[in-house]
């Protein structure tokens, strides 16, 4: 029997030393567009290459506590014949699963989408614990705009959010809850930390009305920069004291961690605004990342399906965690990210 305890324990053994999340989920529709981004047929076996030469990189484990994984990777075993889960846990670290089925658009609401499909999650939920995972992941997205997001749109994926993580408490995982607003279009700052909040807001209270205990839960979100098309851009002390407020304002300091999307912000900008924060001080909750383009962009590539890439894809994949690590313990410079590259 799991205990609030255990899950607490799962949260803690994932965010220590500085260590932070990799988030290897994408779906097979979403690893497609990266591969063939990079000229690589997104076969199963490619994408369990790729995944493979990430978990088998020398020393990965001192800057990662955690790894999302998709539902296809926990069923595959790495190129050594030893099952993906195993190979992380081998190495001291916590594997995951990412469980909603993507986001989809919210009938009636244009522009607006909603993450459904928890049903059977109670039995899914079930089936991954017997498969050695101890942690899930549900993403829920927000559009910005000046018109949205709509109330109704915040209510649903807060709501939904919660029954996720009632569930995976209730198995006995870590629930990640990830509510993201997404930072594409010309919104300003004041735009992006006004949704964030509202939004960070609802999922909060949803929990709490659920009965999610927040002791047991840690929540992934987006850093409040400008939205990316916008005429000007905060630069990182910008962007950290706005998240930061928010941040403040929304989660309580029972929950032990809050972890960072990379949500399409190029490698040194997001590591730059991560620093920013870090070097703010000691916060209620530790703080890191989970990323999963500014970690794994570079490397996949600088493998583009080639055997022989493999060494220096991983050389590519230890220096971005290397710098994202630095970042996490407010100890990056920007010196260090471009001598790396
Ligand atoms: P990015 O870091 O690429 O935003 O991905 C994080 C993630 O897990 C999105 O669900």
């Amino acid at each position: 029997m799991t205990t609030l305890d255990d899950i607490r324990d799962t949260a803690r053994e994932i965010l220590a030393d500085g260590k932070g999340i990799l988030a290897a989920d994408e779906s097979t529709g979403t690893i497609t567009k990266r591969l063939e981004a990079v000229g690589v047929e997104s076969t199963e076996e490619n994408r369990r290459r790729f995944r493979d030469l990430l978990f088998t990189t020398k020393d990965v484990e001192q800057r990662l506590g955690g790894v999302i994984l998709y539902d296809e990777t926990v069923r595959q075993d790495a190129l050594d014949g030893t099952s993906m889960v195993e190979t992380l846990r081998r190495r001291g670290i916590v594997p995951g699963i990412k469980v909603d089925e993507g986001a989809k658009d919210l009938a009636g609401f244009p522009g607006e989408k909603v993450t459904e499909d928890l049903d059977g999650l109670r039995e899914r939920f079930a089936e991954y614990r017997e498969l050695g995972l101890r942690f899930a992941k549900w993403r829920t997205v927000t559009s910005v705009s000046d018109t949205l997001p709509t109330a109704t749109a915040i209510e649903l994926n807060a709501h939904v959010q919660a029954r996720y993580a009632a569930l995976a408490q209730e198995a006995g995982l870590l629930p990640i809850v990830e509510p993201e607003s997404i930072m594409d279009g010309d919104h300003g700052i004041d735009r992006s930390a006004e949704v964030t909040e509202q939004v960070l807001a609802a999922t909060v209270d949803a929990l709490r009305r659920q009965r999610v205990a927040l002791e047991g839960v840690l929540v992934k979100t987006n850093m409040v920069v400008s939205g990316y098309a916008g005429p000007d851009q905060a630069g990182p002390d910008e962007v950290a004291d706005r998240t930061l407020a928010v941040l403040h304002r929304t989660v309580p300091a029972a929950v032990p961690g809050v972890v960072f999307l990379s949500g399409g912000q190029d490698d040194a900008q997001a590591n730059a605004n991560l620093d920013a924060i870090a070097r703010r001080g000691p916060q209620p909750w530790t703080m890191s990342f989970s990323y999963a383009r500014a970690l794994q962009g570079r490397p996949m590539a600088t493998w583009a399906g080639a055997e022989e890439n493999v060494a220096a894809a991983q050389d590519a994949f230890a220096t971005r965690l290397q710098l994202t690590g630095a970042a996490t313990r407010g100890d990056w410079s920007e010196d260090a990210e471009r001598a790396a590259s």
